[in-house]
């Protein structure tokens, strides 16, 4: 199997994003054009069928999710692309909207079309002003083309998009404080059940998926499940992005089919990162994000995929792939992850808006020499669990991940503390 695949971005930087004919000529709405003739269950059959699993963060089954909506009784039912990419290390979805929008568009009216659904929204990163112009032009030119608007192709299906701003809070981007947020209200998280496939966006229906997620829908659908399947992993099909950033000669976003690389790949090969700069050695790597588990030279041969990695202690999460050289603290590096986490907790909640705080101080502590003490270990292992246990969303309840991972990957580093690892938030 080849280390890099061309799939989600095929066509990336060799054509004009915003080119119907070039997006045409790669296949580019052959899959909405199937789609017409295809039941709801039958699309939905084939996502399941292609084991794709969601791209943001949260790894959740899309044939699930779609599924459940299907069910759901109420209407309209609408369709929000989560493009708030706010989570450090990732810039995935950036590449897509800047280079193949058009893809991410055409997953979305296939979204529309499943679900008979009159509108749909993409909540784009306040820093992405550019991309957000970008996509606005998207949209402006397929409504243009008939692929968006009013009976669209001549269907009896009409189907708008719009773009909306987020305003910079990481917390936006879970899914009901996004949709909070895209309501006009203060972006926080909302109690769940009920379930956004039932309560979403203004109260009704609502599929959320992320940008990645919507932009493999038409490979899914023109290559059909079972091949999509069989291009990645057998436990979750297809490629992912990886956005491998730190101390790699060569950072970047890269497409890598699940399953088909190590982290040593992803890390060394010539091909993708090219090894750790100025010829030092690897210390550790952050993946999927702040909320995302630490990982170390000795777990660099676990093939790069949802499971292999979860049964590892690892995640795919968003797919940022942070490699750090051996003269980073892990300690130092975990406090500026604490204080991140201390900044944008949206303050709804103690566990996470008091735990961040304190854990943060007491990541200081642990490097001030003789300082740390017994009772230090036994209260920091409690707000751990604390912070897992009590916060309110999957910010607080993942922002011990990283420190949980580290304090196994260096146990003398860390007093030897030790809280359970959340799972992928
Ligand atoms: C604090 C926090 C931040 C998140 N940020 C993002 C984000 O920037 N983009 C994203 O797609 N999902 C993000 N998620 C995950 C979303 O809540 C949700 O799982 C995702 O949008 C669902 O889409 P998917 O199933 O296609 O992955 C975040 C979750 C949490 C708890
Ligand atoms: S866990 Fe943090 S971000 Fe989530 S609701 Fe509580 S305070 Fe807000």
């Amino acid at each position: 199997m080849a280390l890099l695949v061309s799939m989600v971005l095929e066509g990336a930087g060799e054509t004009d994003p915003l080119s119907i004919k070039d997006y045409e000529s790669l296949g580019g709405f052959a899959a909405l054009r199937a789609a017409f003739a295809l039941e709801p269950q039958a699309i939905i059959r084939e996502i399941t069928g292609a084991k794709l699993l969601g791209r943001g963060g949260a790894a959740y089954p899309a044939g699930k999710k779609w599924e459940q909506l299907l069910n759901i009784e109420g209407s309209p039912k609408y369709i929000v692309c989560n493009a708030d990419e706010g989570e450090p290390g990732t810039f995935k979805d950036r590449r897509i909207m800047e280079a193949v929008p058009l893809r991410l568009l055409e997953g979305m009216i296939i979204a529309g079309l499943t679900f008979n659904s009159p509108r749909g929204f993409i909540y784009v990163r306040g820093e992405y002003r550019r991309l957000q112009r970008r996509l606005a032009e998207a949209i402006q030119i397929l409504r243009d083309a008939g692929y968006l608007g009013e009976r669209i192709l001549g269907s009896p299906f009409s189907f708008e998009i719009t773009t909306i701003s987020g305003a910079g809070a990481y917390v936006c981007g879970e899914n009901s404080a996004l949709l909070n947020s895209a309501e006009g209200l203060a972006g926080r998280p909302r109690i769940k059940p009920p379930h956004l496939a039932e309560v979403g966006l203004f109260l009704k229906p609502t599929l959320v998926n992320n940008v990645e997620s919507f932009a493999n829908i038409p490979l899914v659908l023109t290559m059909g499940g079972e091949k999509f399947l069989q291009a990645g992993h057998p436990q979750s099909g297809g490629s992912k992005l990886v956005c491998l950033s730190g101390h790699v000669r060569a950072p970047g976003v890269y497409e890598v089919p699940l399953g088909g690389a190590t982290l040593r790949d992803i890390i060394f090969s010539p091909q993708l990162g090219d090894g750790i700069r100025d010829g030092r050695e690897l210390g550790f790597f952050h993946l999927g994000g702040q909320s995302g588990p630490l990982g170390g030279p000795a777990d660099l041969d676990v093939p790069y995929a949802y499971y292999p990695l979860r049964e590892r202690g690892l995640a795919v999460g968003s797919g940022a792939v942070v490699a750090l050289d051996a003269s980073v603290s892990p300690v130092e590096y975990l406090q500026k992850v604490a204080e991140f986490f201390s900044r944008e907790s949206c303050g709804k909640c103690v566990p996470c808006r008091e735990g961040n705080k304190i854990l943060a101080k007491y990541l200081q502590k642990l490097q001030i020499p003789g300082a740390w003490t017994p009772e230090d270990e036994r209260r920091l292992s409690d707000l751990m669990v604390a912070m897992r246990r009590a916060s309110f969303c999957g910010l607080g309840q993942s922002a011990t991940t990283a420190l949980a991972s580290a304090q196994k990957l260096f146990p003398g580093r860390f007093a030897g503390a030790s809280a359970p690892a959340a799972s992928e938030a």
